[in-house]
């Protein structure tokens, strides 16, 4: 299985994907947590990445590109992947096309903007594996604790309520138009996001055809 996941920031794409990933066993490959790992560690990558993520803005479509097509070329990616975050832009997709993988499926997740602003103000973020909580709609056991790995949970530096405005411009001007292009060539799948987590993912496996 193949999936893009597409869907504004904070519809619950990372969360769903650690369904899918558990699910089908593979991959689920966030560019963002790339990203923010980049930073974390001070890489060269993150010192040249900082400036984007930081204010809402996108990478430079050529620096996703090279770090997609080098993870989907690893071996546990054989039997498939869930992108998550990418392609978010249509070079970004039409360079995906290029790399020549067929995907099965693209999951649109639904939600309103006005929903995004409140949830993304109760996120929690695991800082060694990335799991995503929520302080109201998806508690950790322990607060402040991650229950897969027992890192530290943290908000995102880019989820203040400004930045998730910019992120949200961003993703009407550049990343909606995706859904679109993977209209005309049938892949498109859409699942309302704005359930209870539960419910979401009844509603994801039930959109990509897959009894649960
Ligand atoms: P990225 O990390 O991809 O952020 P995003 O797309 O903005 O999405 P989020 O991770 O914020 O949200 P999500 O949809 O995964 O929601 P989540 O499951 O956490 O990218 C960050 C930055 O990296 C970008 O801004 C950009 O700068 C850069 N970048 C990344 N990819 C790039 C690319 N391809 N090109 C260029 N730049 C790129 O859920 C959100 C919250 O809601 C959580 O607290 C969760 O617990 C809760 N929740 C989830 N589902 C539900 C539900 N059904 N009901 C109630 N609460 C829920």
């Amino acid at each position: 299985m193949k999936i893009i996941l597409l869907g504004p920031p904070g519809a619950g794409k990372g969360t769903q994907a650690e369904f899918l990933s558990a699910h089908f066993n593979i991959p689920a490959i966030s560019t963002g947590a790339m990203a923010r790992d980049a930073v974390r560690d001070k890489t060269e990558l993150g010192l040249k990445t900082m400036r984007y993520t930081k204010n809402g803005g996108l990478l430079p479509d050529e620096v996703v590109i090279d770090l997609i097509r080098e993870r989907i070329g690893q071996d546990d990616c054989r039997n498939g992947f869930i992108l998550d975050g990418f392609p978010r832009t249509l070079p970004q997709a039409q360079a995906l096309d290029k790399i020549g993988i067929e995907i099965d499926k693209v999951l649109s997740l639904e939600v309103s903007d006005s929903d995004i602003i409140e949830r993304l103000g109760g996120r929690r973020e695991c800082v060694t594996c990335h799991s995503t909580y929520h302080i109201i709609y998806n508690k950790p056991k322990t607060p402040g604790v991650c229950d897969k790995c027992g890192g530290r949970l943290e908000p995102r530096a880019d989820d203040k309520p400004e930045t998730v405005k910019k992120r949200l411009l961003v993703y009407h001007a550049l990343t909606e138009q995706l859904k679109a292009y993977y209209k005309e060539s049938g892949k498109l799948v859409t699942a309302k996001g704005q359930e209870k987590v539960a419910d979401t993912v009844r509603e994801v496996f039930k959109a990509l055809g897959v009894e649960i």
